[in-house]
Protein backbone atom coordinates (compact mmCIF):
# COMPACT_ATOMS: atom_id res chain seq x y z
CA UNK A 1 0.00 0.00 0.00
CA UNK A 2 1.63 3.57 -0.92
CA UNK A 3 2.16 5.52 2.49
CA UNK A 4 1.91 9.46 0.95
CA UNK A 5 -0.94 11.38 0.91
CA UNK A 6 -1.28 12.46 -2.45
CA UNK A 7 -0.82 8.55 -3.35
CA UNK A 8 -3.90 8.06 -0.86
CA UNK A 9 -2.06 7.39 2.13
CA UNK A 10 -2.83 9.10 5.50
CA UNK A 11 -1.96 12.15 5.62
CA UNK A 12 0.42 13.67 8.91
CA UNK A 13 -2.02 16.17 9.60
CA UNK A 14 -6.29 15.62 9.72
CA UNK A 15 -6.93 19.17 9.16
CA UNK A 16 -10.60 18.30 9.75
CA UNK A 17 -10.15 17.74 13.04
CA UNK A 18 -6.95 19.33 13.35
CA UNK A 19 -7.59 22.52 11.31
CA UNK A 20 -4.27 25.31 10.80
CA UNK A 21 -4.62 28.53 12.78
CA UNK A 22 -7.26 31.11 10.40
CA UNK A 23 -5.99 34.23 8.98
CA UNK A 24 -7.03 36.78 8.88
CA UNK A 25 -7.21 37.27 13.12
CA UNK A 26 -10.01 39.35 14.12
CA UNK A 27 -12.68 39.25 17.07
CA UNK A 28 -15.39 41.62 18.75
CA UNK A 29 -13.05 44.90 19.13
CA UNK A 30 -12.74 44.57 15.33
CA UNK A 31 -16.75 44.71 15.24
CA UNK A 32 -17.05 47.11 17.67
CA UNK A 33 -14.62 49.71 15.78
CA UNK A 34 -16.17 49.07 12.88
CA UNK A 35 -19.37 50.06 13.89
CA UNK A 36 -18.16 53.26 15.58
CA UNK A 37 -17.01 54.54 12.20
CA UNK A 38 -20.28 53.39 10.87
CA UNK A 39 -22.54 55.18 13.32
CA UNK A 40 -19.57 58.15 13.14
CA UNK A 41 -20.51 59.27 9.48
CA UNK A 42 -16.94 59.88 9.27
CA UNK A 43 -15.90 57.34 6.59
CA UNK A 44 -13.26 58.32 5.15
CA UNK A 45 -11.03 61.76 5.19
CA UNK A 46 -8.37 62.43 7.86
CA UNK A 47 -10.62 61.01 9.86
CA UNK A 48 -9.75 60.36 13.54
CA UNK A 49 -9.01 56.94 13.35
CA UNK A 50 -6.79 57.60 10.36
CA UNK A 51 -4.72 60.12 12.30
CA UNK A 52 -4.39 57.78 15.48
CA UNK A 53 -3.33 54.93 13.19
CA UNK A 54 -0.50 56.95 11.78
CA UNK A 55 0.38 58.52 15.35
CA UNK A 56 0.19 54.32 16.66
CA UNK A 57 2.21 52.96 13.43
CA UNK A 58 4.69 55.85 13.74
CA UNK A 59 5.39 54.59 17.28
CA UNK A 60 5.39 51.11 16.64
CA UNK A 61 8.23 51.64 13.44
CA UNK A 62 10.09 54.11 15.82
CA UNK A 63 9.73 57.16 13.09
CA UNK A 64 8.49 60.65 13.03
CA UNK A 65 6.03 60.22 10.34
CA UNK A 66 3.71 57.84 9.05
CA UNK A 67 1.18 58.00 6.01
CA UNK A 68 -1.58 55.49 5.59
CA UNK A 69 -2.23 55.04 2.11
CA UNK A 70 -4.72 52.82 -0.25
CA UNK A 71 -2.11 49.83 -0.64
CA UNK A 72 1.60 48.73 -0.86
CA UNK A 73 2.04 49.57 -4.67
CA UNK A 74 0.83 52.77 -4.24
CA UNK A 75 3.50 53.40 -1.30
CA UNK A 76 6.23 52.88 -3.13
CA UNK A 77 4.81 54.99 -6.29
CA UNK A 78 4.72 58.27 -4.49
CA UNK A 79 8.16 57.31 -2.11
CA UNK A 80 9.47 57.44 -5.33
CA UNK A 81 7.65 60.61 -6.49
CA UNK A 82 8.41 62.38 -2.99
CA UNK A 83 11.74 61.75 -3.91
CA UNK A 84 11.86 63.64 -7.38
CA UNK A 85 12.45 60.21 -8.85
CA UNK A 86 11.30 59.80 -12.83
CA UNK A 87 12.57 60.30 -15.94
CA UNK A 88 15.87 59.92 -16.95
CA UNK A 89 16.63 58.04 -13.46
CA UNK A 90 18.00 54.74 -12.84
CA UNK A 91 16.36 52.69 -9.35
CA UNK A 92 17.95 49.27 -8.20
CA UNK A 93 15.94 46.61 -7.24
CA UNK A 94 15.72 42.92 -6.91
CA UNK A 95 14.82 40.23 -8.74
CA UNK A 96 12.83 38.26 -6.32
CA UNK A 97 9.97 40.59 -5.19
CA UNK A 98 6.64 40.89 -5.89
CA UNK A 99 5.87 43.08 -9.15
CA UNK A 100 5.15 45.84 -7.98
CA UNK A 101 8.41 46.58 -6.57
CA UNK A 102 9.41 46.62 -10.51
CA UNK A 103 5.81 48.31 -11.51
CA UNK A 104 5.70 51.49 -9.76
CA UNK A 105 9.29 52.41 -11.14
CA UNK A 106 8.04 52.46 -14.43
CA UNK A 107 5.22 54.40 -13.62
CA UNK A 108 7.11 57.08 -12.26
CA UNK A 109 9.23 56.88 -16.02
CA UNK A 110 11.86 55.62 -14.41
CA UNK A 111 14.13 52.52 -15.35
CA UNK A 112 13.81 49.55 -12.75
CA UNK A 113 17.93 48.21 -12.49
CA UNK A 114 16.73 44.20 -11.50
CA UNK A 115 19.72 42.73 -9.46
CA UNK A 116 20.44 39.07 -8.42
CA UNK A 117 19.55 38.01 -4.38
CA UNK A 118 21.53 36.05 -1.89
CA UNK A 119 21.21 32.11 -2.31
CA UNK A 120 20.75 31.92 1.36
CA UNK A 121 18.40 34.86 2.47
CA UNK A 122 16.68 35.60 -1.45
CA UNK A 123 17.23 39.19 -0.43
CA UNK A 124 18.77 41.56 -2.85
CA UNK A 125 22.43 41.04 -2.99
CA UNK A 126 24.72 44.06 -2.12
CA UNK A 127 27.67 43.12 -4.26
CA UNK A 128 25.27 43.06 -7.24
CA UNK A 129 23.98 46.48 -6.31
CA UNK A 130 27.38 48.06 -5.99
CA UNK A 131 27.92 46.60 -9.50
CA UNK A 132 24.67 47.48 -11.02
CA UNK A 133 25.17 51.95 -10.18
CA UNK A 134 25.90 54.69 -12.97
CA UNK A 135 25.57 57.82 -12.79
CA UNK A 136 21.95 57.55 -13.49
CA UNK A 137 21.62 55.60 -10.54
CA UNK A 138 18.90 57.76 -7.49
CA UNK A 139 17.50 54.85 -5.30
CA UNK A 140 17.70 51.09 -4.19
CA UNK A 141 14.78 49.50 -3.17
CA UNK A 142 16.04 46.28 -0.85
CA UNK A 143 13.21 44.05 -0.21
CA UNK A 144 12.75 42.20 3.24
CA UNK A 145 11.57 39.31 1.78
CA UNK A 146 9.64 36.04 3.42
CA UNK A 147 10.82 37.25 6.87
CA UNK A 148 14.13 37.69 5.89
CA UNK A 149 16.31 40.91 6.08
CA UNK A 150 18.00 42.42 3.76
CA UNK A 151 21.52 43.37 4.43
CA UNK A 152 21.00 46.97 5.48
CA UNK A 153 24.68 47.33 6.72
CA UNK A 154 25.64 46.82 3.38
CA UNK A 155 22.98 48.69 1.62
CA UNK A 156 22.98 51.73 3.33
CA UNK A 157 27.12 51.84 3.37
CA UNK A 158 26.38 51.96 -0.66
CA UNK A 159 23.65 54.43 -0.22
CA UNK A 160 25.42 56.73 1.75
CA UNK A 161 28.98 56.17 -0.90
CA UNK A 162 26.94 57.06 -3.62
CA UNK A 163 24.70 59.34 -2.34
CA UNK A 164 21.44 57.54 -3.22
CA UNK A 165 18.27 57.30 -1.77
CA UNK A 166 16.98 53.95 -0.17
CA UNK A 167 13.12 52.91 -0.01
CA UNK A 168 12.67 49.82 2.14
CA UNK A 169 10.12 47.56 0.57
CA UNK A 170 8.57 46.25 4.30
CA UNK A 171 5.70 44.60 2.48
CA UNK A 172 6.93 41.14 4.87
CA UNK A 173 8.70 42.88 7.50
CA UNK A 174 5.76 44.79 9.66
CA UNK A 175 7.85 44.57 13.15
CA UNK A 176 10.58 42.93 12.38
CA UNK A 177 14.40 44.59 13.73
CA UNK A 178 17.91 44.99 12.51
CA UNK A 179 20.53 45.73 15.04
CA UNK A 180 17.42 46.74 17.42
CA UNK A 181 16.07 49.68 14.27
CA UNK A 182 13.01 48.12 12.79
CA UNK A 183 11.82 47.92 9.42
CA UNK A 184 11.08 51.38 7.91
CA UNK A 185 13.34 53.23 9.76
CA UNK A 186 16.61 52.58 8.17
CA UNK A 187 16.06 54.15 5.07
CA UNK A 188 14.84 57.25 3.78
CA UNK A 189 11.39 55.88 3.34
CA UNK A 190 9.79 52.46 4.67
CA UNK A 191 7.10 50.96 2.31
CA UNK A 192 4.45 48.47 4.21
CA UNK A 193 1.50 46.70 2.52
CA UNK A 194 -2.02 45.64 4.89
CA UNK A 195 -2.86 43.49 2.12
CA UNK A 196 -5.17 40.32 2.90
CA UNK A 197 -1.97 38.02 3.66
CA UNK A 198 -0.04 40.72 5.21
CA UNK A 199 0.41 40.07 8.73
CA UNK A 200 -1.03 43.34 9.79
CA UNK A 201 -3.74 43.75 7.56
CA UNK A 202 -7.19 45.49 6.54
CA UNK A 203 -7.87 43.43 3.44
CA UNK A 204 -5.84 46.51 1.57
CA UNK A 205 -3.95 48.99 2.80
CA UNK A 206 -0.56 50.65 3.51
CA UNK A 207 1.46 53.12 5.14
CA UNK A 208 4.75 55.10 4.61
CA UNK A 209 7.21 55.88 7.46
CA UNK A 210 9.77 58.49 7.66
CA UNK A 211 12.00 60.97 10.06
CA UNK A 212 12.29 63.60 7.57
CA UNK A 213 9.32 66.30 7.59
CA UNK A 214 9.75 67.46 3.64
CA UNK A 215 9.58 64.18 2.90
CA UNK A 216 6.40 63.37 5.02
CA UNK A 217 4.58 66.42 4.47
CA UNK A 218 4.95 65.57 0.38
CA UNK A 219 3.87 62.26 1.18
CA UNK A 220 0.87 63.38 2.97
CA UNK A 221 0.12 65.60 -0.15
CA UNK A 222 0.80 63.54 -2.81
CA UNK A 223 -1.96 60.44 -1.03
CA UNK A 224 -4.38 63.46 -1.54
CA UNK A 225 -4.74 64.77 -4.66
CA UNK A 226 -1.52 67.20 -3.84
CA UNK A 227 -3.27 69.30 -1.56
CA UNK A 228 -1.35 70.91 1.34
CA UNK A 229 -1.88 68.90 4.33
CA UNK A 230 -4.33 71.18 6.94
CA UNK A 231 -2.22 71.65 9.72
CA UNK A 232 1.19 72.11 9.47
CA UNK A 233 1.92 69.23 11.32
CA UNK A 234 5.63 68.84 9.97
CA UNK A 235 6.47 71.55 11.30
CA UNK A 236 6.71 74.43 14.26
CA UNK A 237 5.86 77.08 11.03
CA UNK A 238 3.19 78.29 8.98
CA UNK A 239 5.31 77.63 5.85
CA UNK A 240 5.05 74.00 6.30
CA UNK A 241 7.86 72.07 5.74
CA UNK A 242 9.10 73.10 2.16
CA UNK A 243 6.98 71.59 -0.21
CA UNK A 244 5.09 74.31 -1.07
CA UNK A 245 5.91 77.94 -2.34
CA UNK A 246 3.79 80.84 -0.58
CA UNK A 247 1.62 80.99 -3.32
CA UNK A 248 0.83 77.31 -3.94
CA UNK A 249 -0.93 75.05 -1.97
CA UNK A 250 -1.63 72.28 -4.42
CA UNK A 251 0.92 69.51 -6.19
CA UNK A 252 0.18 67.79 -8.95
CA UNK A 253 -1.40 63.92 -7.63
CA UNK A 254 -4.43 61.93 -7.16
CA UNK A 255 -6.60 60.36 -4.07
CA UNK A 256 -4.65 57.31 -2.47
CA UNK A 257 -6.22 57.77 0.62
CA UNK A 258 -7.25 54.96 3.18
CA UNK A 259 -10.76 54.86 4.86
CA UNK A 260 -11.44 55.41 8.46
CA UNK A 261 -13.03 51.45 8.35
CA UNK A 262 -9.44 50.17 7.28
CA UNK A 263 -7.61 52.36 9.95
CA UNK A 264 -10.19 51.18 12.65
CA UNK A 265 -9.02 47.50 11.39
CA UNK A 266 -5.29 48.48 11.55
CA UNK A 267 -5.75 50.15 14.92
CA UNK A 268 -7.06 46.50 16.68
CA UNK A 269 -4.70 44.30 14.45
CA UNK A 270 -1.53 46.23 15.79
CA UNK A 271 -2.41 45.52 19.24
CA UNK A 272 -2.52 41.95 18.51
CA UNK A 273 1.38 42.21 16.23
CA UNK A 274 4.09 42.13 18.77
CA UNK A 275 1.81 39.18 20.38
CA UNK A 276 2.27 37.48 17.12
CA UNK A 277 5.25 38.26 15.73
CA UNK A 278 7.02 36.59 19.34
CA UNK A 279 5.23 33.45 18.50
CA UNK A 280 5.83 33.57 14.94
CA UNK A 281 9.71 33.80 16.12
CA UNK A 282 9.72 31.35 18.61
CA UNK A 283 8.32 28.66 15.90
CA UNK A 284 10.69 29.86 13.46
CA UNK A 285 13.32 29.27 15.22
CA UNK A 286 12.50 26.16 16.51
CA UNK A 287 11.22 24.98 13.40
CA UNK A 288 14.29 26.12 11.73
CA UNK A 289 16.30 24.12 14.52
CA UNK A 290 14.86 21.08 13.26
CA UNK A 291 14.70 21.45 9.79
CA UNK A 292 18.82 21.95 9.86
CA UNK A 293 18.99 18.71 11.12
CA UNK A 294 17.13 17.12 8.21
CA UNK A 295 18.27 16.13 4.77
CA UNK A 296 16.89 17.70 1.92
CA UNK A 297 16.18 20.97 3.23
CA UNK A 298 17.87 23.86 4.60
CA UNK A 299 16.49 27.06 6.61
CA UNK A 300 17.46 29.97 5.66
CA UNK A 301 20.30 31.62 6.78
CA UNK A 302 19.57 33.88 10.04
CA UNK A 303 21.99 36.92 10.76
CA UNK A 304 22.82 38.11 13.66
CA UNK A 305 22.12 41.55 13.26
CA UNK A 306 17.91 40.46 12.49
CA UNK A 307 17.34 41.32 16.57
CA UNK A 308 13.51 40.45 15.09
CA UNK A 309 12.81 38.49 12.99
CA UNK A 310 8.72 39.01 11.83
CA UNK A 311 8.52 36.43 9.52
CA UNK A 312 6.03 36.57 6.34
CA UNK A 313 5.42 33.81 4.23
CA UNK A 314 7.72 30.91 6.35
CA UNK A 315 10.26 29.73 3.83
CA UNK A 316 12.90 26.96 3.35
CA UNK A 317 15.59 25.57 0.26
CA UNK A 318 14.78 22.37 -0.77
CA UNK A 319 17.68 20.56 -1.71
CA UNK A 320 16.75 18.09 -5.19
CA UNK A 321 19.59 16.08 -5.44
CA UNK A 322 19.21 14.90 -1.72
CA UNK A 323 15.78 13.86 -3.01
CA UNK A 324 16.84 11.69 -5.92
CA UNK A 325 16.09 14.68 -7.93
CA UNK A 326 12.70 14.71 -7.24
CA UNK A 327 11.50 18.39 -8.97
CA UNK A 328 10.45 20.96 -5.91
CA UNK A 329 6.96 21.32 -7.74
CA UNK A 330 6.68 17.93 -6.54
CA UNK A 331 8.10 17.58 -3.14
CA UNK A 332 5.73 21.24 -2.59
CA UNK A 333 2.39 18.88 -3.59
CA UNK A 334 3.21 16.24 -1.59
CA UNK A 335 3.94 18.20 1.08
CA UNK A 336 0.92 20.01 0.72
CA UNK A 337 -1.43 16.39 1.09
CA UNK A 338 0.31 16.03 4.07
CA UNK A 339 -0.33 19.09 5.19
CA UNK A 340 -3.21 20.00 4.16
CA UNK A 341 -2.09 24.00 3.62
CA UNK A 342 -0.80 25.50 0.51
CA UNK A 343 2.94 25.43 -0.29
CA UNK A 344 4.22 27.69 -2.78
CA UNK A 345 7.03 28.87 -4.28
CA UNK A 346 8.59 31.47 -4.71
CA UNK A 347 7.75 34.96 -6.64
CA UNK A 348 9.08 34.20 -10.53
CA UNK A 349 12.12 36.34 -11.15
CA UNK A 350 11.47 39.24 -12.39
CA UNK A 351 13.46 39.14 -15.65
CA UNK A 352 10.64 36.33 -16.67
CA UNK A 353 7.80 36.99 -14.51
CA UNK A 354 3.89 36.51 -15.92
CA UNK A 355 2.87 39.63 -14.14
CA UNK A 356 5.52 42.55 -15.14
CA UNK A 357 5.21 42.73 -18.74
CA UNK A 358 6.14 46.67 -19.49
CA UNK A 359 6.72 45.82 -23.20
CA UNK A 360 2.72 44.79 -23.27
CA UNK A 361 1.45 48.58 -23.09
CA UNK A 362 3.68 51.20 -25.70
CA UNK A 363 0.89 53.08 -24.96
CA UNK A 364 2.18 53.95 -21.56
CA UNK A 365 5.80 53.25 -21.39
CA UNK A 366 7.38 53.38 -25.09
CA UNK A 367 8.55 57.10 -24.35
CA UNK A 368 11.21 56.89 -26.82
CA UNK A 369 13.34 54.00 -28.07
CA UNK A 370 15.85 53.90 -25.48
CA UNK A 371 13.43 54.38 -22.55
CA UNK A 372 11.50 51.06 -24.76
CA UNK A 373 14.86 49.07 -24.91
CA UNK A 374 15.61 49.91 -20.86
CA UNK A 375 12.83 48.42 -19.77
CA UNK A 376 12.71 45.64 -21.14
CA UNK A 377 13.34 43.02 -17.69
CA UNK A 378 14.16 40.30 -20.35
CA UNK A 379 17.93 42.25 -20.67
CA UNK A 380 19.04 41.26 -16.81
CA UNK A 381 20.48 37.75 -15.94
CA UNK A 382 19.65 36.24 -12.90
CA UNK A 383 20.97 33.54 -12.19
CA UNK A 384 20.39 32.92 -8.53
CA UNK A 385 16.40 34.05 -8.65
CA UNK A 386 15.77 31.41 -11.46
CA UNK A 387 17.65 28.75 -9.26
CA UNK A 388 15.51 29.79 -6.07
CA UNK A 389 12.57 29.53 -8.54
CA UNK A 390 12.81 26.10 -10.17
CA UNK A 391 14.46 24.44 -7.73
CA UNK A 392 14.71 25.55 -4.40
CA UNK A 393 11.87 27.58 -2.87
CA UNK A 394 9.41 26.14 -0.40
CA UNK A 395 7.12 28.61 0.96
CA UNK A 396 3.73 28.81 3.42
CA UNK A 397 1.61 31.18 4.68
CA UNK A 398 3.00 32.70 8.03
CA UNK A 399 -0.59 31.37 9.77
CA UNK A 400 1.30 28.40 9.88
CA UNK A 401 3.88 29.69 12.37
CA UNK A 402 0.89 30.61 14.71
CA UNK A 403 0.18 27.34 16.04
CA UNK A 404 2.09 25.18 18.69
CA UNK A 405 5.33 23.74 18.76
CA UNK A 406 3.28 19.99 17.97
CA UNK A 407 2.46 21.64 14.49
CA UNK A 408 5.60 22.60 13.65
CA UNK A 409 6.55 18.93 14.69
CA UNK A 410 4.28 18.03 12.06
CA UNK A 411 5.94 20.09 9.43
CA UNK A 412 9.19 17.99 10.44
CA UNK A 413 7.17 14.77 10.30
CA UNK A 414 5.78 15.47 6.66
CA UNK A 415 9.24 16.39 5.16
CA UNK A 416 10.71 13.35 6.46
CA UNK A 417 7.93 10.88 5.14
CA UNK A 418 8.50 12.57 1.96
CA UNK A 419 11.99 11.80 2.30
CA UNK A 420 11.78 8.28 3.27
CA UNK A 421 9.07 7.33 0.40
CA UNK A 422 10.62 9.47 -1.97
CA UNK A 423 10.33 6.82 -4.83
CA UNK A 424 6.25 6.55 -4.44
CA UNK A 425 6.53 10.07 -6.35
CA UNK A 426 9.80 8.80 -9.25
C1 LIG B 1 7.30 42.78 -1.52
C2 LIG B 1 6.00 43.45 -1.84
N1 LIG B 1 6.00 44.74 -2.19
C3 LIG B 1 4.85 45.40 -2.48
C4 LIG B 1 3.64 44.76 -2.44
C5 LIG B 1 2.40 45.49 -2.84
O1 LIG B 1 1.47 45.62 -1.81
P1 LIG B 1 -0.09 45.71 -2.11
O2 LIG B 1 -0.59 44.36 -2.48
O3 LIG B 1 -0.65 46.20 -0.81
O4 LIG B 1 -0.28 46.70 -3.18
C6 LIG B 1 3.59 43.41 -2.07
C7 LIG B 1 2.30 42.69 -2.01
O5 LIG B 1 2.23 41.49 -1.92
C8 LIG B 1 4.79 42.74 -1.77
O6 LIG B 1 4.80 41.44 -1.43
Amino acid sequence: MLKLAINGGKPVRDTKSNPWPAWPVWDENEEKALLEVLNSGVWAYNGPKEVKFNKLFAEYIGTSYTVSTVNGTVTLQLALEALGIGYGDEVILPGLTWQATAAVIIDVNAVPVIVDVCEDTWCIDPKEVEKAITPNTKAIIPVHLYGNFADMDAIMDIAQRHNLYVIEDCAHKHGGEWNGKKAGSIGDIGSFSFQLSKHLTAGEGGALTTNDPVLAEKLDALRNCGRRPENDEYTETDKGAGVYSDEGNFIQSANYRITEFQAAILIEGLKRLPEQNIKRDNNGIYINSLLSDLPGVSPMRHDKRETKKAYFNFAFRYIRDEFKELPVEKFRKALESELGIGVEGSYEPLNNCSLYVPLTKPSRYKINDKQWKEIDPSRFELPVCKKIYEEESVCFHHKILLGSKADMDMLEEAIKKIYNNVGELQ
